[in-house]
C-alpha cells in the first residue's frame, strides 16, 4: 500500500499554497497532467489529497461519515460567521434533520410566491438604482449584481420584514460578517484581530435582530395574508426528538442562508451577465423566448422550466465558472483507493473539485467554449439507483456525474432550487427591458479572482447598457 505522489514544493510549510491560491485550476489541471487524478500537495503545513475525475467525485462526495469529516475543515471559517450549534457546528445527524427543515420551506408554493416577489425586487432595482439612470449607460456588474440578489434573497426567502431592514446598518454588519469568510481564517479563526472582533461583533448583533423579529411574529400569531418564507418555516420545525428549533438556532440558520447563499449566488449571476454582454445574440434570443412563451405576463415559477435557453445559459455559466473550486473533508480512517495501491491515510485532508471534470474535453467537448445550446442536445441520466436518502428527503446521490456545480451526497447544497429560480428571474427580468454588451462589443470576460473562497468576475468588471423601452 502506498501513499499519492507528492506535488512538488520549494518551502516546506507553505507548500504549495501560492499557486494554488491564485489559480487553482490550472494547479489542479497542471498536476493531474503530471500524476494523474490522485495528489497530494501541501498547503500551509497541511497535506491535502486531491481526488480529480468522476471517481475522485465519487469517493469523496460519496464517502462515509465515519472516514471523512467536512466539520472539521470548514468549522473554524463558517462557525464564527453563521453562529453555534448549527450546520457544521453540531453533528451530522443534527445537520442533516436542520437541511431537512430548509427542504420543507421550500415547497412549491413557496418558490411560486418568491419568483413574482423578486421579479418586482429586480424591476425596482432597476428602476432607481443609480447605475441604470436614464437610456444607456454602463455599469459595474459585480456590485449591481451583489446589490441584487441580496435584495431579492432577502426579499423572497428571508421575507418582508428582512428586506426591510436591509438598510445602511443592515449593511454594514453584512460587510463586517463576510470580512470573516476570509482563507486564512481557515487556520487563524480566533486570532485577535480587529477585523474578527468586527466579525464576532456583527454576528451577535445581527443574530439579536433575527431573534427580535422572531418574537415579534411568535407574538403576532400568523396572520392571514402572510407570505410564505424561512422564518416562519423554521419556526413551525421541530427535532425528531421532539425539542422545537430554538431561536437562537432559527437565528444562525437565517444567517447561514443569507451568506451561503450571497457570494455563490452573486458571483454566478455576475458570470451570467458578462457571459452574455460577450454574446448580445444570445440576448436577443433569450428575450425572444420570453416573449414568445410568457408574453406580457409576470414571471412564474411554473414557466421557468418552459425557457429552455435560460436554463442552458445558468447551467452553462456554472459550469464554466462554478463558484466552489475545492470541496474538503478531512480523513478520519485510511481510506483504500480502489483499483489501485493507495491509502489516504488520517493525516491527510481530501479535495475534490468537480469544476475539473466541467473543464475536460471527454464530458464537455470543447470545454473551454461557453455554450449554453450544448445543454439542449445534452441527456442527463438518472437512473433510480442514483437516488439515496440521508435523511433530509430523497436526493440524487448522482456522485459520478461530470457536472455536479451544487456539489453531491450528504452535503449537496440546499440552494439549488432557489439559486435556479432566483438566477433565471433575475437574469430574464433584465433581458426582458435591457439590452446588454461588452464595453467595446468584442467578446470578453475578466479573469477569475480566487483570492476570497469563491470564484468571482475580477474587478472592475463593467459592460453596456441599453433599455429597450423608453
Ligand atoms: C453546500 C454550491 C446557493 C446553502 C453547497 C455545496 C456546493 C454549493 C458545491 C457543497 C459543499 C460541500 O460539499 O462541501 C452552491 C452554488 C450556489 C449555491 C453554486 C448558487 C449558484 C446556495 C443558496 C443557499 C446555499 C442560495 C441557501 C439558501 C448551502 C448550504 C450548504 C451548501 C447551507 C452546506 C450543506 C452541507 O454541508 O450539508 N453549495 N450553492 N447555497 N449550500 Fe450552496
Amino acid at each position: 500500500k502506498s501513499e499519492p505522489p507528492i506535488v512538488f514544493h520549494w518551502f516546506p510549510f507553505i507548500g504549495n499554497a501560492i499557486s494554488y491560491g491564485t489559480d487553482p485550476c490550472n494547479f489542479f489541471m497542471k498536476c493531474r497532467e503530471k500524476h494523474g487524478d490522485i495528489f497530494t500537495f501541501i498547503l500551509f503545513g497541511r497535506k491535502m489529497t486531491a481526488y480529480l475525475g468522476l471517481d475522485g467525485n465519487e469517493f469523496i462526495l460519496n464517502s462515509r461519515l465515519q472516514d471523512a469529516n467536512a466539520e472539521e475543515i470548514y468549522s473554524p471559517l463558517t462557525t464564527p460567521v453563521f453562529g453555534r450549534d448549527i450546520i457544521y457546528d453540531c453533528p451530522n445527524s443534527k445537520l442533516m434533520e436542520q437541511k431537512k427543515f430548509v427542504k420543507f420551506g421550500l415547497t412549491q408554493s413557496a418558490l411560486e410566491s418568491y419568483v413574482q416577489l423578486i421579479e418586482n425586487e429586480v424591476l425596482d432595482y432597476l428602476k432607481s438604482a443609480p447605475a441604470f439612470k436614464g437610456h444607456f449607460g454602463t455599469v459595474d456588474i459585480s456590485s449591481a449584481m451583489a446589490e441584487v440578489t441580496i435584495f431579492t434573497a432577502s426579499r423572497s426567502l428571508q421575507g418582508a420584514e428582512v428586506r426591510k431592514k436591509m438598510t445602511a446598518e443592515f449593511a454594514n454588519l453584512y460587510h463586517d460578517l463576510d470580512n470573516g469568510f476570509r482563507p486564512i481564517n481557515f487556520l487563524m479563526p480566533w486570532a485577535p484581530l480587529p477585523r474578527n472582533r468586527r466579525r464576532d461583533a456583527a454576528h451577535l448583533k445581527m443574530q439579536s435582530v433575527y431573534m427580535d423579529l422572531i418574537q415579534e411574529r411568535r407574538k403576532r400569531g400568523r396572520e392571514v395574508d402572510e407570505e410564505p418564507d424561512m422564518i416562519r418555516n423554521l419556526m413551525s420545525c421541530a427535532y425528531k426528538n421532539g425539542q422545537p428549533l430554538p431561536d437562537k438556532e432559527i437565528a444562525n440558520m437565517m444567517i447561514t442562508m443569507l451568506m451561503a447563499g450571497q457570494h455563490s449566488s452573486s458571483s454566478s449571476s455576475a458570470w451570467i451577465m458578462l457571459r452574455l454582454a460577450s454574446r448580445p445574440d444570445i440576448v436577443e434570443e433569450l428575450y425572444q423566448e420570453r416573449v414568445r412563451t410568457i408574453g406580457e405576463d409576470p414571471l412564474q415559477y411554473s414557466n421557468l422550466s418552459k425557457l429552455t435557453l435560460m436554463q442552458g445559459v445558468a447551467k452553462e455559466t456554472l459550469r464554466v465558472h462554478s463558484s466552489i473550486h475545492s470541496i474538503m473533508r478531512k480523513v478520519k480512517n485510511p481510506m483504500p483507493v480502489a483499483n489501485s495501491d493507495y491509502v489516504i491515510t488520517p493525516d491527510k485532508v481530501l479535495l475534490s473539485s468537480p469544476i475539473v471534470t466541467h473543464l475536460s474535453e471527454e464530458y464537455f467537448p470543447n470545454a473551454g467554449v461557453w455554450d449554453p445550446k450544448r445543454w439542449s442536445q445534452r441527456v442527463e441520466t438518472e437512473t433510480s439507483e442514483d437516488m439515496v436518502d440521508y435523511g433530509y428527503g430523497v436526493i440524487s446521490k448522482g456522485t459520478r456525474s461530470p457536472y455536479l456545480p451544487f456539489g453531491a451526497g450528504r452535503h449537496r447544497c440546499i440552494g439549488e432550487k432557489f439559486a435556479y429560480a432566483q438566477l433565471a428571474t433575475i437574469i430574464s427580468t433584465m433581458v426582458r427591458h435591457f439590452k446588454f454588451s461588452t464595453i467595446d462589443g468584442k467578446e470578453w470576460v475578466p479573469p477569475t479572482d480566487y483570492t476570497s473562497l469563491f470564484s468571482r468576475p475580477a474587478q472592475p468588471a463593467v459592460i453596456r447598457w441599453e433599455r429597450r423601452f423608453p
